[in-house]
C-alpha cells in the first residue's frame, strides 16, 4: 500500500523493505548512513538489519526531546564529514519524531542537501512527524524554531515497530490521530474516542496518514490549509515548552501536551466561533480519559501565555490559532483574547 504526497510517498507493510532495498540499489548512492537514537539503535535496528540488503554505516544520537538541538546536528555533520559522506550519500532515519525531524534537518543542510528516507518507529512519527517534510530542531526550550520543509525521498511504515513502543509513547501518537478526526472527520474522531489498542489501531494508521498526506499535498509550505494540522498546537507547544524548560516539573510528551492544547482550543472555539459547548465537553472527556490531568497554577498559566509569543504561526505580533466551527470544520488565523485563554484553563481544570 502506498500513499503519495507532493514529492514523496509513504509505503506501508512488510513489503516496504523490498522497496527500500530496490531504491537504494537503483540510486547507486555513494554511501548510505543509518541514524538511530539510543533507544531505536537497541530495539529497532536489529529488526531493520534482518530486512536491509545493502551496506551502510551507522550514526547515532542520544534519545529524547532535550537532544533535538544544534549540538546533536554539529556532531552528526562532523561524523558525516569524517566518514566521507558526499552529495550522493543517503541518510536513513530510523526512530521517533526527534530522529526523523533532526535527521531530516541534518540531511537537508549537509553539503546543501542529501537524500533522506524516514523509517518511523513511534506512532507519533508514523502518523505525523515523518510525513510532510517538516524537519528541524528546538531552540532552547522553544519547539521546532529552526528548520526546513523538504519531503523525504520516501517514508516506510512498518507497524511491527509499535511492539517496541512504551504505552505512554503510544498514547502520545494517538493524540495526533484524534486531531485528524477533529479537523477533518467527525466519524473518525468518534471511532477513535474509545481509545483503541495497538492491535486495533493498525488500519487507522493508514487512514491518518491519508488525512495528513492530503493536507500537505495541497499546501506543503503551510501558506494556509496546512495550518489546520496545528489544531491544539498553539497552546499545546507553549505548554510543552514550559514543561521542557522547568527544572522542577515532569516533562510532558508531545501528545500529552497537545491533548491539553486541544481541550483549551476547543473552549476557545466556543468563545470565538460558536463551537457547541457540548462538543468541547465531549473533547475534554475523551482526552482526559486517556491523558494525565495536569495542574496549572496562576504563574504557570502566565508563563505558558508568554511562550505563545514564539509560535511559528504568529504574524505581525498577533498570536494566531486554529479553531473549530464544528468538529471537522477548522478555521485558521484566529485571534483570541487573554481573558478567554484564562477561562480556557478554568474549563480544563474544572
Ligand atoms: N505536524 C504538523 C505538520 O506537519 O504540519
Amino acid at each position: 500500500m502506498v500513499i503519495k504526497t507532493k514529492h514523496s510517498e509513504v509505503i506501508f507493510g512488510s513489503d516496504c523493505w523490498k522497496t527500500l532495498n530496490r531504491c537504494v540499489h537503483a540510486n547507486s548512492y555513494s554511501t548510505v548512513f543509518v541514524l538511530t537514537d539510543t533507544n531505536t539503535g537497541l530495539h529497532c535496528l536489529p529488526q531493520a538489519n534482518s530486512k536491509i540488503e545493502f551496506d551502510y554505516q551507522t550514526l547515532d544520537m542520544q534519545a529524547g526531546e532535550e537532544n533535538k538541538h544544534i549540538q546533536s546536528c554539529v556532531s552528526l555533520w562532523n561524523s558525516l564529514s569524517e566518514m566521507g559522506a558526499d552529495r550522493r550519500s543517503l541518510l536513513i532515519n530510523i526512530g521517533g519524531g526527534v530522529v526523523t525531524d533532526l535527521g531530516g534537518f541534518v540531511a537537508c543542510t549537509f553539503k546543501r542537501g542529501i537524500d533522506f528516507i524516514n523509517i518511523p518507529t513511534s506512532l507519533l512519527a508514523m502518523v505525523d512527524a515523518s510525513v510532510g517534510g517538516k524537519t528541524g530542531i528546538d531552540l532552547g526550550a522553544l519547539k521546532n524554531q529552526v528548520g526546513i520543509i523538504k519531503e523525504p525521498s520516501m517514508v516506510l511504515v512498518d507497524t511491527d515497530f509499535l511492539d517496541t513502543l512504551p504505552d505512554s509513547e503510544y498514547r502520545s501518537g494517538y493524540a495526533e490521530m484524534l486531531k485528524h478526526g477533529l479537523i477533518q472527520e467527525p466519524a473518525y474522531f468518534e471511532a477513535l474516542s474509545g481509545f483503541l489498542s495497538k492491535a486495533e489501531i493498525l488500519p487507522h494508521i493508514h487512514h491518518s496518514v491519508g488525512v495528513k498526506a492530503k493536507v500537505v499535498s495541497e499546501d506543503i509550505d503551510e501558506q494556509g490549509l496546512r495550518k489546520i494540522l496545528n489544531f491544539g498546537h498553539t497552546l499545546g507547544h507553549a505548554v510543552e515548552s514550559h514543561f521542557l524548560n522547568a527544572t522542577d516539573k515532569t516533562r510532558l510528551l508531545h501528545g500529552e501536551a497537545i491533548a491539553i492544547g486541544m481541550i483549551l482550543e476547543a473552549f476557545l472555539s466556543v468563545k470565538a466561533l460558536g463551537f457547541p459547548l457540548e462538543s468541547a465537553d465531549k473533547i475534554k472527556h475523551v482526552f482526559q480519559a486517556i491523558y494525565p490531568k495536569v495542574y496549572f497554577d496562576k504563574d504557570t498559566i502566565s508563563e505558558v501565555i508568554k511562550m505563545l509569543m514564539h509560535d511559528k504561526k504568529n504574524e505581525n505580533g498577533n498570536v494566531l490559532f486554529v479553531l473549530l466551527k464544528a468538529i471537522g470544520e477548522p478555521v485558521w488565523n484566529q485571534s483570541v483574547s487573554e481573558k478567554h485563554i484564562l477561562e480556557a484553563f478554568d474549563f480544563y481544570q474544572a
